[in-house]
Order: C-alpha cells, then structure tokens, then sequence
C-alpha cells in the first residue's frame, strides 16, 4: 500500500510537469468546441493520446461530445500491430464499434470513397511525427489532405511537438522527380517543423490545391500550448508511445534523419535488435574496428563511436553477428541543437563505410550473403536506388560514388536548404 502511494505520488509528480499541452489537450479541454455539430472521421494511431495515455478515439468516444464515423488507419495500424512497410486491413473496432479503414499506402480515390462511405464532415489528424520526411505519417497527412479537398471535407490537425525539437532544419530538400510515399514535396530530410506546420505550407503552397487538380482545403490547426521550439521531448514532460515499431525511444528520432538512409545500403541499421536506429547500431559481416577508427577521425561535433557487436533477429544479416558500430550523440543546450546534423552524421557513415567496405562493383546480394558495402535498389526496380528515394535525389549516393567528402556532398544542397528555411520560417506557429 505504501508503495502504491508512493507510486500516485510520483504520477501527480510528473503529470504536475506537463509543461506542454497538445492539440487534443487543448481540443479536451474546450469539451471540443471546434468539433461540435461536425461528423468526424480520424486518422491517429497509438500515439494519439492524452497525457494520461487514454486513445484520444477511445476519449473522444466517450465523452460523447463528438459524433465520430470512422477511422483511419496509417502505416503499422490504428492499434500499431503491423511492421515496417505493413498495416492492419479495414475491420470494425471492438471498443467503438466504428469502421477503421487502411489509409496506408492507398491512393486518393481510396481515401476519398472512406470519407464518403463514414459520411464524414471533417478529417481530423492526430499522429506523433518524428522529424524526418521519410516517415510515412507525414505524406498520409498529406494525401489526406488531398483527399479531404477533393471530398470537399474540412481538415482539423491536433499539434504535437517535432520530438527533435524545432530549431533548425538539416539535409536535402527533395527533388520531385524522386517523390514517393516516403517524400511527396520538396522539405528538407529533417524539416525542423510541427505537423501543423507542415500541414499549414502544403496549403499554403499550394501544393494540395494543385494535387486535388484545383479544389480548395479548409485547414484548421488546433496548436499546442506551451511549446516551445527549443524544447526536447524530455522538456515536454509528455510521455512516448513509439510512434513505429523502430522508434523505441525519442532519442531514435534524434539520429534517424540520417540513420535511415542505411536502408537502402547493405549495412544492418539495427533493426532486429532492441536498439535499432539508437544509439545506433549499424553492421555488416564485413564490417570491423577500423570503421569506428575512421569516424572518429572526422571529429564531428557532439559525437562519438563505439566497436559494438549484435546480432540482427529479422532483417540483414538475420542470426549471423555482426561487428560494426554504436553511434554516440551528446546534446546539451540549444545551441547544439541548433548544430548537430543528423543527415550529415548519416552521410558521414555512408562515405566512411562505402571507403572501407568496397569490393567490386557486383555485390548485389543482401542481408546474409552480402560480402561488402553496395547501394540496393529500390525492390525489383533497378532503375533506382532505395537510398535515391530516401534522399530525396541522388545528391548523397552520387557524391559518395564520385569521392566527394561529407562536407563537399553537404554543400550540394546548402543552397536548397537556405531557400527551404526561409520559406519554413512563414509557416512556423511557435
Ligand atoms: C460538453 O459538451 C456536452 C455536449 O456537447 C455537454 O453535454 C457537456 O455538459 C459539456 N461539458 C462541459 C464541462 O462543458
Ligand atoms: C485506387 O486504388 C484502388 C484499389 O487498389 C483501385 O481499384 C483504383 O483503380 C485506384 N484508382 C486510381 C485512380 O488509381
Ligand atoms: C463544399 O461544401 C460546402 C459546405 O460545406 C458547400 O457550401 C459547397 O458548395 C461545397 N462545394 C462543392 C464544390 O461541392
Ligand atoms: C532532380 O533530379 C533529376 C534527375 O536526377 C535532375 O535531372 C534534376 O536536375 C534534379 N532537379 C533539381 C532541382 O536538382
Ligand atoms: C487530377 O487530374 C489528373 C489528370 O486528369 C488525374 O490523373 C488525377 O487522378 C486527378 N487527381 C485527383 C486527386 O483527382
Ligand atoms: C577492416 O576491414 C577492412 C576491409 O576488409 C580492412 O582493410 C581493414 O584492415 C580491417 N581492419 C581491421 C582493424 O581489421
Ligand atoms: C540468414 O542466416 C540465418 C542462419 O543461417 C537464417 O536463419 C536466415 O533466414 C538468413 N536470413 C536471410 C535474410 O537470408
Ligand atoms: C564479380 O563477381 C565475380 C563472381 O563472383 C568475381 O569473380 C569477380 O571478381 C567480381 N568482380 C568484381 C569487379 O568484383
Ligand atoms: C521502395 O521505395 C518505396 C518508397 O517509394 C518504399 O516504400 C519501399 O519500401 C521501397 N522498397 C524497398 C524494397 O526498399
Ligand atoms: C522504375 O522507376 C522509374 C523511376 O521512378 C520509373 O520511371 C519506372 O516506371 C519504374 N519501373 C517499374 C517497373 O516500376
């Protein structure tokens, strides 16, 4: 009993720090006032939740002040079950009874006849990112967005905090001759913005009018109280529910604007392990010690390297261990925040692996029978590489390829990425 009481007393500690409130507080607590009269169709998954971890569908379906149709469902699921690349199917909710409909991966049509089919009046979107364009939540944003303007529905986004915080923005911008379900318009790798931010410049672009071939979105965001951009997810005193079955903690998301871009080589980035992406595990067979010799001596701020052996459960190099490295990141205070790239530490361990591990030119293999670092292709279409398409453009695998340095493979995009910070700077709302 005591210890229970100890626990309560710890609880109320941390729910005294709340220093932030999200969209769906703030929506909670106007006994939701925006959605009155309204037929709601959401798109969350277990993210979507209070401070106190209840779903915000199950709340909001409980309180019986919002008439909610349906659901939608983004990659991994309205309940997150499904891995990388997999969602839940449709089914009819026990706890609600409501119809959640796959939204992932689905064109707009798609999306369309859902919102036509629950009778919905407004989208509502409720969904942790993580920082990085690659994530797939942000172009089912966008899609529905798209959707939502062709239905002629309007769209409400509940804010959550960019869990890497929101002070700058790193990395190409997207060339849209590259755009794909992980990167549909040009923002930069890790964009530094909100969800409503986001949701704000597709409007204000643009770039949903355009793609919704000329009809016009009516966007609400609904912003959060208390965040500050400066703010990490720890500052926010909310607590994490993994947005991805990869993205066990917020510290994942600090290094997977660059991390990621190892899906498409034929390096291990962790998954299959516990800690996949952070601190970050990467390996091959062919990998060895040097490799942590060679980062090191690039002296990139605020990181360091360890030797680290694992062996992958699912994935490349699936019960075999590995010897490759652990990525290290330290952060302290704004300013570092404001420095440390995430897309240049990735283009860093793509160019220092791709100098070490080279054999040949026709490696093609993966996961087991690889023998060195390649580039692999993006499924069975081999006139693209995963990586091109993670990168926005070929500006990160070609400079790699043509002996560029990280810093001169940087400078490629430094102009893109000033004219993408200006242009962000007009849609921030914090
Ligand atoms: C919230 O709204 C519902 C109806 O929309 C109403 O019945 C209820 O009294 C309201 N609650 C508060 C606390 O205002
Ligand atoms: C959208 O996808 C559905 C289901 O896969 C398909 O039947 C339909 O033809 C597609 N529509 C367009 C415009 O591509
Ligand atoms: C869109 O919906 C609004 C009402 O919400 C209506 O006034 C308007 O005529 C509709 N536009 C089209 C093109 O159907
Ligand atoms: C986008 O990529 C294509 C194909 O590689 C290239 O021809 C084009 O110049 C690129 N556009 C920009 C703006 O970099
Ligand atoms: C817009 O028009 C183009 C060309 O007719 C068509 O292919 C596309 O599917 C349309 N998009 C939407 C969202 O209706
Ligand atoms: C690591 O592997 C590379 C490539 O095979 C090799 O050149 C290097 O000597 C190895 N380093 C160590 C410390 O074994
Ligand atoms: C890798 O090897 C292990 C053990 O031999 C095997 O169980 C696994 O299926 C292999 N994975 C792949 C991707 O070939
Ligand atoms: C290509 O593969 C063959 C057969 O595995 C090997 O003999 C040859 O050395 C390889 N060539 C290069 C350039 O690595
Ligand atoms: C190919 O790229 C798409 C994004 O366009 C991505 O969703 C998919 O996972 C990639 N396929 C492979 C096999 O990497
Ligand atoms: C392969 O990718 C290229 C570039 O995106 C595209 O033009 C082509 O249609 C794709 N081919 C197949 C078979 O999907």
């Amino acid at each position: 009993m005591k210890g229970l009481a100890i626990l309560s007393a710890l609880s109320s500690v941390a729910w005294a720090k709340h220093a932030v409130k999200t969209g769906l507080d703030v929506l909670i607590q106007s006994n939701y006032t925006q959605l009155a009269g309204r037929k709601v169709i959401a798109l969350t998954n277990p993210t979507g939740v209070t401070p106190d971890l209840d779903l915000g569908v199950d709340v909001m379906f409980n309180s019986g002040a919002v008439n909610l149709v349906g659901v939608m469902g983004p990659e991994h699921g309205f309940r997150g079950t499904a891995q990388a690349g997999g969602s839940e199917g449709t089914f009819v909710d026990p706890g609600t009874g409501l119809t959640v409909y796959d939204a992932y991966n689905v064109n707009t049509s798609t999306i369309v006849s859902y919102i036509k089919e629950s009778g919905a009046d407004t989208v509502l979107f409720d969904i942790q990112d993580v920082g990085a364009r690659f994530y797939t939540y942000t172009w089912a944003l966008y899609d529905t967005m798209v959707a939502a303007a062709v239905a002629n529905v309007s769209f409400v986004v509940v804010d959550r905090p960019n869990p890497i915080t929101g002070v700058n923005a790193f990395g190409p911008v997207l060339n849209e001759s590259y755009a794909s379900y992980v990167g549909r318009r040009p923002i930069a790798q890790a964009h530094g913005m909100t969800t409503g931010e986001l949701a704000s410049m597709f409007v204000g672009e643009k770039w949903i009018k355009q793609a919704a071939n000329g009809s016009d979105l009516i966007l609400e965001v609904i912003p959060m109280k208390g965040w500050k951009r400066s703010m990490t997810w720890k500052d926010t005193g909310l607590p994490w529910v993994m947005p991805s079955p990869n993205m066990p903690t917020p510290d994942t998301a600090l290094i997977y604007p660059g991390a990621c871009m190892f899906e498409g080589t034929s390096i291990s980035e962790g998954r299959g392990t516990t800690r996949p992406f952070e601190p970050q595990l990467l390996g091959g067979s062919f990998t060895n010690g040097s490799w942590v010799e060679k980062m090191r001596s690039l002296n990139i701020p605020h990181t360091n390297f360890r030797s680290a052996c694992f062996s992958p459960t699912t994935s490349k190099f699936q019960s075999q261990t590995v010897c490759g490295l652990q990525s290290y990141v330290f952060l302290d205070s704004t300013r570092d925040y404001e420095e440390f790239d995430s897309v240049y530490l990735g283009v860093s361990l793509l160019w220092s692996a791709k100098h070490l591990y080279t054999v040949g030119n026709n490696d093609t293999g993966f996961g087991n029978t690889t023998q060195s670092f390649h580039w692999l292709f993006n499924g069975s279409n081999t006139s693209r590489y995963d990586v091109d398409v993670l990168a926005g453009g070929p500006l990160v695998r070609e400079g790699i390829e043509a002996g560029l340095s990280p810093d001169e493979i940087r400078s490629q995009w430094e102009a893109d990425l000033q004219a993408f910070r200006k242009k962000r700077a007009s849609y921030l709302l914090y």
